[in-house]
């Protein structure tokens, strides 16, 4: 079983989104895919309304997902970390124990552009329009991860 975590801020915006997205295009009796965010803000809640809706447009469905925080034991329990931008990959690695710890870890947009650092933006505080713009970037990005998880 390879094991994929999607890492956000507050776990209901951007990351759970993500987390549905990989999901939908993986076997799930060979891969595990799981969402957490780096603070606490939004332990036990649902996905944000407007990630549910943007995902229910593509047939997927994040609306039992509930937020919750990472924590260093993820390091033990999955194989790849992708952070959703570089505040976070910078807070992922700061939990770091070892150098495994930190090979885990991945910017998630590197994937479709490699080593260019960009960032998921946090569509929080925007409209409805940055929500499909962030599951545009990360239907890309996820349909690149799934490619290189299931031809090896
Ligand atoms: P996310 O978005 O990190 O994509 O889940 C956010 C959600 C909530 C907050 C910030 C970002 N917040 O400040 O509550």
């Amino acid at each position: 079983m390879t094991k994929i975590l999607m890492v956000c801020l507050g776990n209901i915006c951007r990351s759970p989104l993500a987390e549905g997205i990989l999901r939908s295009k993986l076997p799930n009796t060979l891969f595990k895919v799981d969402s957490a965010g780096t603070a606490s803000y939004h332990i036990g809640s649902a996905p944000d309304k407007r990630s549910i809706a943007v995902a229910n447009k593509h047939g997927i469905n994040i609306s039992q997902l509930k937020g919750r925080q990472f924590e260093v034991s993820d390091f033990d329990r999955f194989d790849t970390i992708y952070a959703m931008d570089l505040s976070n990959y910078n807070n992922i690695l700061e939990l770091a124990r070892t150098p495994n710890d930190h090979s885990k870890v991945r910017l998630i947009l590197n994937e479709i552009y490699p080593d260019a650092q960009h960032d998921v933006p946090d569509p929080y505080y925007g409209g409805i329009s940055g929500f499909d713009d962030v599951y545009k970037m990360l239907d890309l990005a996820c349909e690149s991860i799934a490619n290189n998880l299931t031809s090896k």
